[in-house]
């Protein structure tokens, strides 16, 4: 198979990339990757040659797009813009990369009639109530995301990709495109921005540089490894029924509070040892992700079951590799300081 990965030299896609690299030797790789300041050619560095390229470009550039698509069978789609609070500063570049990038991107697989597996987030259904308002806390009332649950976006983030995802329906019911979406749930893992809670947590302690915590901390994200979200894509797209969606999740649920107490733990801190600051703006208080249809229809479950697990090896590697961030830490932590973050 002769695969397009676009966004894989960022942090889901890069990790998808070795997934493939290492599991399916028969598999040639063209990542399409813009490189902005999420892409970093350092992910996949050490796979590049025969069997994986990098092309530096934009999926909103048309032709090059048509060039990349007619030559591959199966094209998997990381490439966005991701970052809610970078959204909610300006919206334009999410406009740009995650609704007509993926508008591109369609009509290419259209054109050469390519399997096209869209990567979305669980973000597009809105959030849920915290389990501690719903009654009896929520056990056993079914209040999780499912593949029936409302399209709800309440950020500039999460209404581009839900865009992004109606474009992906309206191309696959009208055009026949051969496509499949995945909406998943949030990632932790090595080669994560720092910008993002988890890295941005354990840099800070490895810089000295006290950790901070949005509002109350009572928000909950339901955390599954980026591994094991690379494996349920794959799966989809080998196995996957098209025009169906699928959600990604591993019973992961934690709240913010807990999950910095933990790295701080972990870390050899107190774990009362951060900063309360200011909240972020339309902040959704929980997701979470009922991927029952994925486990029983395409057999996928998650390997990455304990989360404090997962956690270590990711202080782990953020320890082992801080020439991959140092250099940009004081930036992303400047831009938040502008925002009281
Ligand atoms: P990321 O920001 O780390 O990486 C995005 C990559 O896309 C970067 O390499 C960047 O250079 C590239 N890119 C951006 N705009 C581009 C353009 N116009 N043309 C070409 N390349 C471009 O993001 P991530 O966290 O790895 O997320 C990847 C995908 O997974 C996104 O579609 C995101 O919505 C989705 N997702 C993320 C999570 C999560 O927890 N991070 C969860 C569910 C779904
Ligand atoms: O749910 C999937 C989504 O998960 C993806 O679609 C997004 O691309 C991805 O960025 C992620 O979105 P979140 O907004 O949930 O992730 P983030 O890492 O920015 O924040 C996680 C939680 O931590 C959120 O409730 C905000 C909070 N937070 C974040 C930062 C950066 C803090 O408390 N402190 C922080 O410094």
């Amino acid at each position: 198979m002769k695969l397009m990965v676009t966004g894989g030299a960022g942090f889901i896609g890069s990790n998808f990339v070795h997934y493939v690299y290492e599991n399916h030797p028969d598999v040639q790789i063209v990542v399409l990757d813009k490189l902005t300041y999420a892409g970093n050619k350092a992910n996949i560095e050490s796979i590049l040659g025969d069997r994986v390229k990098l092309v530096v470009g934009d999926i909103c550039d048309a032709p090059l797009v048509d060039r990349l698509m007619a030559d591959v069978d199966a094209c998997v789609h990381y490439a966005a813009e991701s970052h809610n609070d970078n959204a909610l500063i300006d919206p334009s570049p999410f406009l740009h990369s995650n609704v007509v990038g993926t508008y591109t991107l369609l009509e290419a697989a259209r054109k050469y009639d390519v399997r096209f597996h869209h990567v979305s987030t669980d973000e597009v259904y809105g959030d849920l109530p915290l389990r501690e308002d719903l009654p009896g806390h929520g056990e056993g009332v079914g209040e999780k995301f499912t593949t029936e649950s409302r399209y709800n976006p309440s950020s500039p983030y999460s209404s581009t990709k839900a865009a992004s995802d109606m474009l992906v329906h309206g191309w696959t019911r009208s055009f026949g495109v051969r496509a499949t979406i995945s909406n998943c749930s949030n990632n932790y893992g090595p080669y994560q921005h720092i910008e993002k809670f988890i890295p941005r947590q354990i840099t800070n302690i490895l810089s000295g540089i006290r950790p901070k915590l949005y509002g109350t901390g009572k928000n909950v994200r339901d955390w599954i490894h980026t591994t094991d979200h690379s494996a349920a894509v794959w799966t989809i797209l080998t196995k996957g029924k098209i025009g169906e969606t699928y959600l990604i999740g591993a019973d992961g649920e934690q709240d913010n509070k807990t999950v910095l107490e933990m790295i701080l733990r972990l870390m050899g801190k107190d774990p009362q040892d951060y900063d309360h600051v200011k909240d972020r703006p339309g902040h959704d208080l929980r997701y979470a992700i009922d991927a029952t249809k994925l486990r029983t229809e395409l057999g996928w479950a998650p390997q990455y079951t304990d989360f404090e697990t997962g956690l270590k090896h990711t202080i782990d590697w953020y320890t082992a590799n801080q020439d991959w961030w140092q250099a940009e830490k004081a930036a992303v932590e400047a831009k938040y300081a502008k925002s009281g973050q």
